[in-house]
Formats: C-alpha cells, structure tokens, sequence
C-alpha cells in the first residue's frame, strides 16, 4: 500500500468509527428514554386505575436510578439521522443542562415522596415530573405525537 492509500484508509476508518460511536450512544438513549417512558406510562395508570399502587414506590425509585443516567447520554455530537434530539441539545447547552437537572430533581423528590409514605402527595409529585418531560421535548425534541 502506498503512504496516500494507507492514510485515505485510516481516515476511512476513523470516520466509521465515530459514525458508529454516535449510532451505539443513540441506541442507548433511546433505550434509556424508552425506560423512563415506560416507568411514566406505569407510575400514571397506577395513579389513575388505583391498580399495583403496592409498586409505586418501585417505579418511582427506577425513575431516581435513570434520573442519574440521562445527565450523561448527550454527548456533544451524538444526533443522528434517526435520533429526534434537536441541535438545540448542543447548541444551547446550559438551557438543556437546565432542563436535566429539573427533571432530575423531580425524580428525586418524587422518590422522597413515596419513601415517605406520603401517597396523597404521589399524585402532585408524578404531574410535575411530567411537566418537566413536556418542559424539555417542547424544544429539545421533534414534534411528536405524543
Ligand atoms: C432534558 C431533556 C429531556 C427530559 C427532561 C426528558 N426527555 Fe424524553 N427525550 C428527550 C430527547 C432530546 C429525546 C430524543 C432522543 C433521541 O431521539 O436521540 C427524548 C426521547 C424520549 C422518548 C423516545 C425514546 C425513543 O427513542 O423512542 C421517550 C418515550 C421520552 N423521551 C420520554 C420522556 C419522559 C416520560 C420524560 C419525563 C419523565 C422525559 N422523556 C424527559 C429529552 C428529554
């Protein structure tokens, strides 16, 4: 191989390996944020059909744990063609860094709730972790049906 070959492959190289550096962290992500949907979807039709209320304080705990996840799964760089991230995530990086954290501290306090015992204040606790999904996907995420 010549020295131009040898260096037009490792270029080749390295952009694949960024590529699927930034297709692995996506799939993460979604993996992540699938989770925190889902413990959404069951933390609010427990509320609401009163069904497995013996488990709120389970989902509100893994909904704690994923709290400490999604600070770190927006690395600079890692949209891609299927990802519904914004530019914005990395473009107005303290104004998201703001929005993580109010979602963070939803998820704890709504952990200190039920660890409390308090069920009547579940309710409130779970609508203002809410807000502050809907507070980031406003204008962080695509528009999106749900
Ligand atoms: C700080 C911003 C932020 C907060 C807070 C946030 N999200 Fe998201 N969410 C995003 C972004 C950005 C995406 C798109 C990620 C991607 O496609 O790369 C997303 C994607 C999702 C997805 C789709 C995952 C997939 O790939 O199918 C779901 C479901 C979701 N979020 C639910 C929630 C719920 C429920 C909450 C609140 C409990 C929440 N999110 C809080 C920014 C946020």
């Amino acid at each position: 191989m010549t020295y131009k070959k040898i260096i037009m492959v490792s270029l080749l190289l390295t952009a694949a390996a960024i590529h699927a550096d930034s297709e692995g962290i996506y799939k993460y992500r979604s993996g992540v944020m699938k989770a925190v949907g889902g413990q959404m979807a069951s933390l609010g039709a427990s509320l609401k059909g009163q069904v497995f209320t013996e488990n709120l304080t389970l989902h509100a705990r893994a909904m704690a744990d994923l709290a400490d996840i999604v600070p770190h799964i927006f690395p600079q760089g890692s949209g891609t063609k299927k990802s519904e991230a914004l530019p914005a995530v990395w473009e107005k990086p303290e104004e998201f860094k703001n929005r993580v954290d109010d979602f963070v501290s939803a998820a704890k306090q709504l952990e200190k709730i039920v660890e409390s015992g308090d069920m009547k204040a579940i309710g409130g606790g779970v609508q203002k972790l809410g807000k502050t999904c809907k507070g980031c996907h406003d204008d962080f995420r695509e528009e999106h049906s749900n």
